[in-house]
C-alpha cells in the first residue's frame, strides 16, 4: 500500500530505487514480526552466566544503540536524510535490524532515543543471539537471521543442563555465517558496505578453519555458569576497533634504507614492510568508511632537525585517494544536516603524503562519503589482506645543509576510528577519533662527504 502511494507521487525513479532498497534488505521481514516481551533481558541471564554478562556489558555489541556516535550517526544523518528522502525509510529503519535488533523486530521505528530508556538500549543482546537458529540466503548478510525466541536456548556445546532454559546444540554457533547476517552488509545501491565475513572466506583462516570465535571470543578454562562443571568457555569479549589492544600490533612494520652510507647530495630510500599478521580479514574491515589507517614516517639528522618524507607513488588507479592531500570531502553531510551547497571538510585531516591504507566511499556524485547508505561506488581497495605484506618506499632529497652523520628513520603506523574532521564537524566526543597506536620500526643512514 505505502509502496503504491510512494510510486503515486514521486514517479518511477523512486519507485525504482524503492524496490531496489527492499530488495538489498534481506532481514526486512523480521519488521514488526515480535513483541520486545518475547527476548529476556541480558540481566535475566546476568545470576547465573555472570562473568559472560560482565564481559558483553563492556563489548560494543551491549553498546550498538547506546554509543554516541551510533546516536549521531544514526539520528543526526541516517534519520535526517531520511525525513528529505522517504524512499530512504526503510533503509534507515534497517539499521536497527543490526545495531537495535529488539527495536526492529517489535516494530518499534523510528526507536526512542538513548536517553529514553526503552529496550533499543540492550542492542545485541544476550537471548538475541542465543535464540538465532537460522539464516535466509547463500551469503548471510543485512541481519538475514531467522529468529525463534522461547525456552530453549541455543549454542555450540551439546548436552547442556541448565535450571532456567533448555539448551540445543546448532553448528552455526560454530560457523562464521552466525556472524555474517550483521557482518555483511549491501546498501540499496547493491554496494557492499560491509563485507568482514566475506573477506574472511576469500582470505587464509577460512582454508585453516579460523572462525570469528577464535580471535574474538577466545576460549579459556572456567565456568560459563556459576553452577557449570568447569570446561574450555566462550569468552564474550567482542573486542575490536573499541580495543587498543586488539588493534595495537596487528600490523608489523619493518624498515631499511637501500644504502647504509649515503653522499649527503644523494637521494636516500627506505623501504617499509607492513604485515597483517593478527587479523582474519582487511584492516580496516566493517566500518570502512569511518576507518583511518596511516603510516607517517620522518628522518631526523645528526643535529637533531626533524623532516617528514611523503611515500613515493605507485601509480595505480584511485591512489589520490590513499595518499594524504590538502582536499575537502564528506560534501553529502550538508543533506541531512540542511546545508545548501556545503563545502565538506578536510578529507583526510593527517601530514600531506602520508600513506593511508583505505578503501574510499563515493556518494553518487562520486564524492567521498561517510554515509554508508549513501554510497553509489567504492574506490580502489588498498587496505591490508590477512597475512598480506605491503611494500612502501619513501625517496628524500636531504637538504643541501645536512650534516654529516648519523640520520635515523622513524615511521609509526597510526589507527583512528573515525575521520577527525567528521568527528569534530559532527561534535563526536574525541575518543571515537583518537590516534590509536598500531606499531613502528626505525632504521638509519650515515650521511657521508
Ligand atoms: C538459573 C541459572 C541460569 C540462568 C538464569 C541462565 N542460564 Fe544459561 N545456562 C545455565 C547453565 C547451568 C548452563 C549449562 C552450562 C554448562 O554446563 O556448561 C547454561 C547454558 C547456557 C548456554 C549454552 C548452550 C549450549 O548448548 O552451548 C547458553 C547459550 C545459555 N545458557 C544462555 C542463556 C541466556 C541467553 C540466558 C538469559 C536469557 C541464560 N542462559 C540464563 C544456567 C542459567
Ligand atoms: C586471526 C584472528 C581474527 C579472525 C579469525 C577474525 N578477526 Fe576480526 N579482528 C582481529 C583483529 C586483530 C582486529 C583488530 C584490527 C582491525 O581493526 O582489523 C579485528 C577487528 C575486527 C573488527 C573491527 C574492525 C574495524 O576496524 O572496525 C570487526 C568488526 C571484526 N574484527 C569482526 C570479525 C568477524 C565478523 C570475523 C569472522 C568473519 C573476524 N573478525 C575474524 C582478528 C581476527
Ligand atoms: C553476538 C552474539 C552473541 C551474544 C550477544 C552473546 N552470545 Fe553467548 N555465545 C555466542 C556464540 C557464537 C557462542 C559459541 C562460541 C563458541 O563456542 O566458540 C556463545 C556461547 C555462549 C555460552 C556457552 C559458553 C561455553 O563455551 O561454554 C553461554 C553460556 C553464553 N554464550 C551465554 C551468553 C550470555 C549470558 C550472553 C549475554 C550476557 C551472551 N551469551 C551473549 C554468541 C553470542
Ligand atoms: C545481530 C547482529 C550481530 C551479530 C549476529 C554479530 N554482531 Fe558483531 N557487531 C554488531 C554491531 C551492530 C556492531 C557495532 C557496534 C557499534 O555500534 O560499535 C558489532 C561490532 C562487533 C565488533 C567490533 C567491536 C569494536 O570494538 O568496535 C566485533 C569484533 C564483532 N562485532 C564481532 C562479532 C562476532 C565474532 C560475531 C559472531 C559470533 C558477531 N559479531 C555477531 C552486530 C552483530
Ligand atoms: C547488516 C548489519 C548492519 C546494518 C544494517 C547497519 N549496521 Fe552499522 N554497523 C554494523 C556492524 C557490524 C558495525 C561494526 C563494524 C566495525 O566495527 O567496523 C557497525 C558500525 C557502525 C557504526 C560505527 C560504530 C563505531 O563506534 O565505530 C555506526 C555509526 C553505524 N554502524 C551506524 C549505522 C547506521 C546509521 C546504519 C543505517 C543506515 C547502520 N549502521 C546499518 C552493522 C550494521
Amino acid at each position: 500500500m505505502t509502496r503504491k502511494i510512494f510510486s503515486f507521487f514521486f514517479g518511477f525513479l523512486i519507485f525504482d530505487f524503492f524496490t531496489m532498497a527492499q530488495e538489498s534488505a534481506a532481514g526486512k521481514g523480521l519488521l514488526g514480526t515480535r513483541k520486545y516481551n518475547d527476548y529476556e533481558k541480558p540481566e535475566a541471564c546476568q545470576s547465573c552466566h555472570t562473568d559472560i554478562y560482565f564481559q558483553w556489558d563492556q563489548s560494543m555489541m551491549s553498546k550498538s544503540y547506546t554509543h554516541h556516535w551510533d546516536e549521531i550517526e544514526y539520528f543526526d544523518l541516517a534519520v535526517a536524510h531520511a525525513e528529505k528522502r522517504p524512499d530512504l525509510k526503510p533503509v534507515v529503519d534497517g539499521c536497527n535490524g543490526c545495531h537495535a535488533p529488539l527495536a526492529y523486530l517489535a516494530g518499534d521505528v523510528t526507536p526512542p532515543r538513548p536517553e529514553e530508556g526503552s529496550r533499543a538500549n540492550e542492542g545485541v543482546s544476550c537471548d538475541l543471539c542465543h535464540t538465532i537458529t537460522g539464516y535466509i540466503g547463500d551469503i548471510p548478510n543485512n541481519f538475514s537471521y531467522i529468529t525463534e525466541p522461547g525456552r530453549t536456548k541455543y549454542g555450540a556445546k551439546p548436552g547442556l543442563e541448565s535450571p532456567h532454559h533448555d539448551t540445543r546444540k546448532l553448528d552455526l554457533f560454530t560457523k562464521t555465517e552466525f556472524c555474517a547476517n550483521c557482518h555483511n552488509e549491501q546498501n540499496p545501491y547493491g554496494v557492499w558496505v560491509k563485507s568482514t565475513q566475506m573477506e574472511w572466506k576469500e582470505g587464509p583462516y577460512s582454508k585453516e578453519d579460523v572462525p570469528c570465535f577464535r580471535c574474538h571470543m577466545p576460549k579459556a578454562w572456567g565456568r560459563s555458569a556459576k553452577m557449570a562443571k568447569e570446561d574450555m568457555v566462550a569468552q564474550h569479549l567482542f573486542h575490536g576497533a573499541h580495543d587498543p589492544g586488539k588493534v595495537g600490533g596487528a600490523i608489523e612494520v619493518r624498515m631499511h634504507p637501500q644504502a647504509r652510507e649515503v653522499f649527503y647530495d644523494e637521494p636516500v630510500t627506505v623501504t617499509v614492510q607492513l604485515f597483517n599478521a593478527k587479523a582474519g580479514h582487511k584492516i580496516p574491515t566493517g566500518s570502512v568508511e569511518d576507518r583511518m589507517l596511516w603510516l607517517h614516517v620522518t628522518a631526523t639528522d645528526a643535529e637533531g632537525n626533524s623532516y617528514h618524507l611523503q611515500v613515493d607513488p605507485k601509480g595505480f588507479e584511485g591512489e589520490e585517494y590513499t595518499i594524504a592531500a590538502d582536499a575537502l570531502a564528506y560534501q553529502d553531510m550538508g543533506i541531512p544536516k540542511g546545508i545548501d551547497n556545503f563545502a565538506g571538510v578536510q578529507r583526510d585531516g593527517i601530514a600531506v603524503g602520508d600513506r593511508i591504507f583505505r578503501m574510499p566511499y563515493f556518494d553518487p556524485e562520486g564524492r567521498m562519503t561517510i554515509q554508508q547508505w549513501n554510497t553509489e561506488s567504492l574506490g580502489v581497495d588498498y587496505r591490508i589482506g590477512p597475512r598480506e605484506t605491503k611494500i612502501e618506499t619513501y625517496t628524500w632529497t636531504m637538504p643541501d645543509d645536512i650534516p654529516l652523520g648519523k640520520v635515523t628513520f622513524h615511521a609509526q603506523l597510526n589507527y583512528r576510528r573515525l575521520v577527525k574532521s567528521v568527528a569534530d564537524f559532527l561534535n563526536v566526543p574525541e575518543d571515537e577519533s583518537e590516534i590509536v597506536f598500531v606499531n613502528k620500526a626505525e632504521t638509519w643512514i650515515e650521511v657521508i662527504d
